[in-house]
């Protein structure tokens, strides 16, 4: 990926973060955009220390001016944009459809789901103007393709994003864009962390019973699956759904 440039939404932690140094492992340039200035100049801080080239650009993914500047701060660093991670989320709500707090849920429609839209429209135009194709991958959720009972907003927002993603793949595959959405099961990062302690659930609970495989996953493992979908080995997939969830999904 050496020469190109990729910009990860929510870089600061958890799975953004893992995503942002998979990049720059790669030899790709990056733009760490996260609303947390501490979080996210950190990331960079990681990635220079491997020797590769970033920036990092703070974003509120609820703020269209916000997107635009990101997207036009990523070329102005680095000329270029050729692989997007949009990544930024807030995390599931817990009440249920008749006490749903309205404001919540319009807060969780900006943040996780209007924003993918946002997004995409900007990173799409500046892949159109280059000229160069490019790839974007959209974090949707477990919560993409099953519901979960006491989160209306998270459950709404995240399915959405499927439908998001396939539309801009149809929409630009013949100009060479390729859209995936990749769909995390139970990932060890601050977000689930902070789940569980709202539940007063232990680590050992969580980990034993929730996938198949045992355990939870690492940021690690979806940053993988982002990357190869950026790669050219997966040239041919776009439109693809893909959850990276231990088995939890299993059928
Ligand atoms: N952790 C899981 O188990 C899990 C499971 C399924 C899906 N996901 C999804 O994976 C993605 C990443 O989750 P995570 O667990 O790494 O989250 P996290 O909370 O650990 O990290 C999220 C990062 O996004 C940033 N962020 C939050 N709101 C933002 C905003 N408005 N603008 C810009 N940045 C913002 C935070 O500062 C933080 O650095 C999200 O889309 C989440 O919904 C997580």
């Amino acid at each position: 990926m050496k020469g190109r440039t990729a910009l990860v939404t929510g870089a600061g932690a958890g799975m953004g973060k893992a995503t942002a140094l998979a990049f720059a492992r790669e030899g790709a340039d990056v733009v760490a955009a996260d609303i947390d200035e501490t979080a996210g100049k950190n990331t960079v801080d990681e990635i220079e220390f491997l020797g590769a080239r970033a920036e990092f650009v703070k974003v509120d993914v609820a703020d269209s001016g916000q997107i635009h500047d990101m997207v036009d701060a990523t070329i102005s660093s680095f000329g270029r944009l050729d692989f997007a991670v949009n990544n930024a989320a807030i995390a599931p709500d817990r009440l249920r459809i008749v006490d749903v707090d309205e404001a919540e849920f319009a807060r969780m429609l900006t943040v996780n789901l209007t924003s993918v839209l946002l997004c995409m429209r900007f990173q799409i135009r500046a892949m159109l103007d280059a000229d160069r194709g490019g790839s974007i991958v959209n974090i949707g959720s477990v919560r993409s393709l099953r519901a979960l009972a006491g989160s209306p907003g998270y459950t709404a927002t995240k399915h959405a994003v499927v439908g998001l993603s396939n539309t801009a793949a149809l929409e630009y595959a013949s100009d060479g864009i390729r859209v995936n959405t990749v769909c995390p099961g139970p990932i060890d990062t601050p977000m689930l962390r902070q789940a569980r302690a709202r539940r007063g659930e232990t680590a050992e609970s969580d980990t034993k019973t929730r996938t198949p495989l045992g355990r939870l996953g690492t940021a690690d493992e979806v940053a993988r699956t982002s990357l190869w979908l950026c790669s050219d080995a997966a040239s041919f997939v776009t439109g693809q759904t893909i959850a990276v969830d231990g088995g939890f999904l299993t059928p």
